[in-house]
């Protein structure tokens, strides 16, 4: 499989990761290989080569900073555009990995219709074109007998799209309840311990759990763009932000978790959606509830469903290989199922 990356930041260098660390083994056991012969990004440079390109040295130049490390090959192009790389039609699959903008999803959606109408299978991490045009990209994708993909969008790797969508697939689902952000559930796990708002933040973006701009996460709409996504993929709902009710963190103080401590209760994110609608608040839970004991940047959701009751999934929720993990599992759901007859 060939691919195009848009983005190379934390998500797009773990999943060239796994493909470095574990490409053997993948090819081995489940007959999957794939190439990367597009990376465009805003401020390393980009690189283009239909024969493939160096993984290792790929990783070695986004380290540094800038594509212009990346040793010369024959065939190499280090001055096309993502449109450019898109209609030489040379790629399996465009991989979006950039980050989101919630507002218009710009540029990326302009990038995943080129790619359909180029004949692309569309594997994203980045929420805004999910979030915000998923009708008529799915339509157009359908049209074309191409497969569209997002499992990195919610809840990184942890399979939740799979679950909704293949694996109870025959089910209403008829509710969605949980933590759906990484680096809020984080920080407040840090705050319990004692540490400050901000030291638990700047070890959040560290450890590469928080967006670009950090704000949509301590803000709540991070989550709520993971709303729209469920709205839309659990419901067939394309909800708009206004229709959901969203607050973040950035109000809860340490004495507010210290109150919360001495009552039994514990601060969490939540964020649930019913056809309805949905919302995203910070809440004071039990201490018995389940969701009051996923800590750190686990995440983790409820499904109410009507033939299996109440499934509940629990796992990462950022993260570099976790969330890079989503693309591999997202490919080689396309490779399994695209060239059925
Ligand atoms: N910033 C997101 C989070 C990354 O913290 O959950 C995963 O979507």
């Amino acid at each position: 499989m060939k691919l195009i990356l848009i983005g190379f930041g934390v998500v797009g260098q773990g999943f060239a990761e796994i493909l470095r660390d574990k490409g053997s083994e993948l090819q081995r056991k489940h007959n999957f290989t794939a190439e990367i012969v597009g990376v465009v990004t805003a401020s390393k440079g980009s690189l283009y080569r239909s024969s493939g390109l160096d993984i290792t040295s790929l990783l070695e130049a986004a380290e540094g900073g800038s594509f212009d490390d990346y040793p010369s090959q024959p065939g190499l192009r280090r001055d096309l555009a993502a449109s450019e790389m898109i209609a030489a039609r040379e790629a399996d699959a465009l991989v979006e990995v950039s980050p989101t903008n919630l507002e218009t999803a710009q540029p990326a959606l302009e990038y995943c219709h080129l790619a359909l109408d180029a004949g692309m299978h569309l594997a994203l991490a980045n929420k805004g074109p999910v979030a915000l045009d998923y009708a008529t990209l799915r339509e157009k994708a359908r049209d074309k007998s191409l497969q569209m993909r997002y499992e990195a969008t919610v809840m990184a790797g942890t399979p939740t799209m799979h679950l909704a969508e293949d694996a109870l697939a025959g089910c209403v689902i008829r509710s969605a309840r949980g933590i759906l952000n990484g680096t809020t559930n984080y920080i407040l796990t840090q705050m319990e311990t004692g540490m400050s708002y901000d030291d638990a933040l700047a070890q959040a973006q560290e450890l590469g759990y928080a967006e670009t701009d950090p704000s949509g996460d301590v803000e709540g709409w991070d989550a709520a763009g993971k709303l729209l996504i469920l709205g839309n993929a659990l419901f067939g709902r394309g909800f708009a932000l206004a229709d959901l009710e969203v607050s973040g963190i950035t109000t809860i103080s340490a004495g507010d978790i210290a109150d919360a401590k001495a009552a039994g209760q514990r601060y969490k994110l939540i964020a649930s959606a019913t056809p309805a609608g949905g919302s995203v608040t910070a809440t004071r839970l039990p201490l018995d509830d389940p969701l009051a004991n996923v800590a750190g940047s686990t995440n983790a959701i409820t499904l109410e469903t009507d033939l299996m009751g109440d499934i509940t999934l629990i796992g990462a929720g950022a993260g570099k290989l976790e969330t890079g993990y989503a693309i591999l599992s997202d490919l080689m759901a396309i490779e399994r199922t695209a060239h059925r007859p």
